[in-house]
């Protein structure tokens, strides 16, 4: 099997959830080559031990990512660090010549994400993609292919969202993702948008009006020093879509928040039409819920446990459950093959999808100061 030498540049949350789905790659079946992290760096060298212990074929870490883009063993990076830090770093790894992983939201503000846009067109024999994981959810993929299907009629309205609920605590400490000079002025969208976008730009799904709705509910935040700072990012926000399709026009409202009482982790996505309708959500993992219609007949939802049946194959049986870290390891699959020159089944979100949500998040900042409907 061929091997790809990877480079982590923050090894932060989400590089932990990379380099443990690298070390379970054997749960993968017919890959065409598998993931080696030869290189990390971080700043924080405390993070590093986790990585001593963990990779057995680590072969070099630093603080300073220079040093490990210079570093001929390393063929591809991902790249996990702070928005205010992804311009400058995606930037470099591609000048590098290394293949890039990039976290979303690919850069901190539009201007941002067009810098790194133009450094990827001025390399176009290396494979970018964006991280966004949920579409690898054995129900998302019934959802797409449902609507792919052509089978829905005219669609009547589309409803995705992202919810969390751990900010409702006002006693929670600041932290990065909190402080708009580090995480952007878009906020939560920033940080949740284009999980909730990914999809529906996939099917085509491109958002031409938005008005939207952004609430900073808490302020100020617990500094972890026994003082108070600043909380200047929104918490929570709407965006109510036109999408024009097909010569319609249908609404989309698009949810991402960080205060929704009761929710963590909470991914869904609704699609309501004519001829049918389907919907899935994380609280229910592994469950897919259509209905179809036929004039004059029945109006029932249906139900089906779909079971482990990603689009990699895998060793787990069929009647088992899939969950967020077996969607992150799907996710690296489809990276990967793409990388060894093989079609994945669903290739990751495109440089151009995470610019097509910058495109959404800007126009809803602009939305929301004018309390207008603004033309994406
Ligand atoms: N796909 C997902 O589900 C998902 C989930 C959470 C976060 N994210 C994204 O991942 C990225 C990182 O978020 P996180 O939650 O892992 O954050 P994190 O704070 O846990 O990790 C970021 C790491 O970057 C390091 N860092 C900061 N400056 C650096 C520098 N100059 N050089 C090297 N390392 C540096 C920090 O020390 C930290 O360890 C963000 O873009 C975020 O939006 C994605």
């Amino acid at each position: 099997m061929q091997t790809i030498r990877f480079g982590i540049i923050g090894c932060g949350l989400m590089g932990r959830e990379f380099a443990s789905a690298a070390a379970r790659w054997c749960h993968l079946l017919d890959m065409p080559a598998r993931p080696v992290i030869a290189a990390i760096c971080d700043a924080n060298d405390a993070l590093f031990p986790w990585y001593e212990q963990s990779l057995p074929e680590l072969a070099f870490k630093t603080t300073d990512y220079k040093e490990l883009l210079a570093r001929e063993d390393v063929d591809a990076v991902y790249i996990a660090v702070p928005h205010v830090l992804h311009t400058e770093l995606y930037t470099a790894a591609l000048e590098a010549g290394k293949h890039l992983f990039g976290e979303k939201p690919f850069g901190i503000d539009r201007a941002a994400n067009e810098a790194i846009s133009a450094a990827i067109a001025k390399h176009p024999e290396l494979i970018v993609r964006c991280s966004s994981e949920f579409p690898y959810f054995p129900g998302v993929q019934r959802f797409i292919a449902a609507v792919r299907s052509g089978s829905l009629g005219r669609i009547l309205e589309v409803d995705a969202g992202f919810l969390h609920s751990s900010d409702i605590n006002p006693d929670k400490p600041i932290n990065w993702k909190r402080k708009a000079s580090i995480n952007g002025e878009y906020g939560c969208m920033g940080d949740l948008g284009m999980h909730v976008l990914h999809v529906p730009l996939r099917l085509g799904w491109k958002p031409a009006r938005v008005f939207a709705q952004l609430s900073n509910v808490v302020t100020e935040r617990p500094d972890g020093k026994g003082g108070m700072v600043p909380c200047d990012t929104w918490d929570n926000a709407a965006l109510h879509c036109d999408v024009e399709q097909d010569g319609y026009t249908f609404p989309m409202t698009c949810k991402m928040q960080r205060i929704a009482p009761g929710e963590t982790d909470t991914w869904y996505i609704n699609v309501l039409g004519t001829r049918g309708s389907a919907r899935f959500n994380t609280k229910r993992p592994k469950t897919f819920e259509w209905m179809t219609y036929e004039p004059g007949g029945p109006q029932a939802w249906l139900s089906e446990d779909l079971g482990y049946t990603p689009p990699a194959a895998s060793i787990t049986g069929g009647i088992f459950e899939f969950g967020f870290t077996d969607a992150i390891l799907q996710m690296w699959a489809a990276y990967v093959a793409e990388l060894a020159g093989a079609a994945p089944a669903f290739p990751c979100a495109t440089p151009e999808e995470a610019a097509a949500s910058h495109a959404l998040f800007t126009a809803a900042l602009e939305s929301h100061a004018k309390h207008a409907v603004v033309t994406v």
